[in-house]
């Protein structure tokens, strides 16, 4: 069986095991995303029970983050579906998200004390991220260090614990893997914040330019603010619904100053240093794995 299909078989029986008929219909109807961490972990690891395990254990984490994170930002789509908040309410979406993450962690209880410790540290560092994230989205932030130690906290944790963790259970260098990882989600996330400039809706699964209107001044905004003349401009249609010369005006000056190339400069360069940090163990599988990332289009 594909490992892929492994995980997925693993995540709804350790569902199954609690014995409740409403989490098995919420589970079913979750959308099914790109398993980042998934891949990763077995990149690194390879195929076993203990892998398989830990793959599932961090889906549901990463599943849980994301039924919360659905309710704090209103959103009614979740790659292009109905969210659970939207299909049921924000109590359904808040109760099924800790069901799957206590669960998670029950489970990470059975595993190496090193792997468990390296796993539920993270998930504190990805609470704190979106925390620090919704504090960022009151006021115009210029700051790149807030920014980064958010997007780091929010996004890069959990997939540098990933790869630390499969690192730490097939005896590789684990303080390598962590520094691939760490590049890999930081990465991640710029492109994240880069596809909702550059992307259309029907690729996203959600509304285009979202994070300007919603408060998030991303890395292309940062940028951007930094380097465009008429400042006072760009900061009026901060948090403000943007019509079509607006959109076209953020993405022309985007172009002009070069803040989007810059950008996506930023992520490819946080990409050649995770491969750089695990050279030497020759892993074509984890350097495409990041080629793919940075080259996505969703
Ligand atoms: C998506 O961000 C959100 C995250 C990456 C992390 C959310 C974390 C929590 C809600 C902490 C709680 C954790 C647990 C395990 C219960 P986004 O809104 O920028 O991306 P999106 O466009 O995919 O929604
Ligand atoms: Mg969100």
């Amino acid at each position: 069986m594909e490992a892929l299909l492994k995980v997925k078989k693993q995540i709804k029986i350790f569902v199954e095991e609690i014995g409740d008929k409403k989490s098995i219909e919420l589970l079913t109807l979750l959308s099914e995303g790109k398993m980042l961490r998934s891949k990763l972990i077995l990149k690194i690891a390879g195929i076993s029970d203990e892998s398989i395990k830990l793959c599932a254990i961090v889906e549901m984490i990463q599943s849980a983050s994301l039924l919360h994170d659905d309710v704090i930002d209103e959103a009614d789509t979740r790659r292009g579906k109905p969210s659970i908040n939207a299909l049921f309410d924000n109590k359904t979406s808040i109760m099924f998200g800790d069901i799957l993450y206590s669960k998670a962690f029950t489970q990470l209880t059975t595993m190496d004390k090193n792997i468990a410790y390296t796993i539920s540290n993270s998930v504190t560092l990805l609470s704190v991220g979106e925390m620090m994230d919704v504090d960022l989205t009151q006021t115009f932030n210029t700051s790149y260090d807030k920014y980064f130690e958010m997007i780091y906290k929010k996004t890069a944790s959990l997939i540098e614990a990933s790869a630390k963790a499969a690192a730490l259970l097939s005896g590789k260098d684990e303080e390598a893997f962590a520094i691939y990882g760490k590049n890999l989600g930081l990465a991640f996330q710029m492109i994240d914040d880069i596809l909702d400039i550059t992307a259309d809706s029907a690729t996203l699964g959600k509304p285009a330019m979202l994070d300007f209107v919603e408060g998030k001044v991303t890395i292309p905004y940062l940028l951007l603010h930094e380097r465009i003349e008429d400042k006072e401009r760009l900061e009026k249609l901060y948090k403000k619904p943007l019509n079509e010369k607006e959109t076209q005006w953020i993405k022309e000056q985007m172009i002009e100053t070069k803040a989007l190339e810059d950008s996506v400069k930023q992520a490819q360069t946080l990409g050649l240093e995770a491969i750089e940090a695990i050279k030497e163990y020759n892993n074509q599988d984890l350097e495409n794995i990041m080629s793919d990332m940075i080259n996505r289009s969703f």
